[in-house]
């Protein structure tokens, strides 16, 4: 699975860099280091929605760093991985 956060400038200046190090973090401590890519992505055209992030190609999510340890949990929960 790849999550994808969107460094581009909109992103950028709301924060893309402290979500992409806590998602490396958490996947860290969830080990789920080896079931999910985390990956730089450009523009990805919700730049009101910054930080832009989606999992495979799906939605576009609107994500801040105080989501994505929930975010990370209902995937988790989804695809049955124990964390
Ligand atoms: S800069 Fe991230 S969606 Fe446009």
């Amino acid at each position: 699975m790849d999550i994808s956060v969107c460094i581009g400038s909109a992103c950028h200046l709301k924060g893309s860099y402290d979500v992409i190090k806590e998602f490396q973090e958490l996947l860290k401590e969830y080990k789920l280091e080896d079931k999910i890519t985390l990956k730089g992505a450009f523009c990805l055209n919700h730049c009101t929605e910054a930080v832009s992030t989606k999992i495979n190609d799906g939605e576009v999510i609107s994500m801040n760093v105080d989501k994505v340890k929930s975010l990370l949990k209902k995937v988790a929960e989804e695809n049955k991985w124990n964390i």
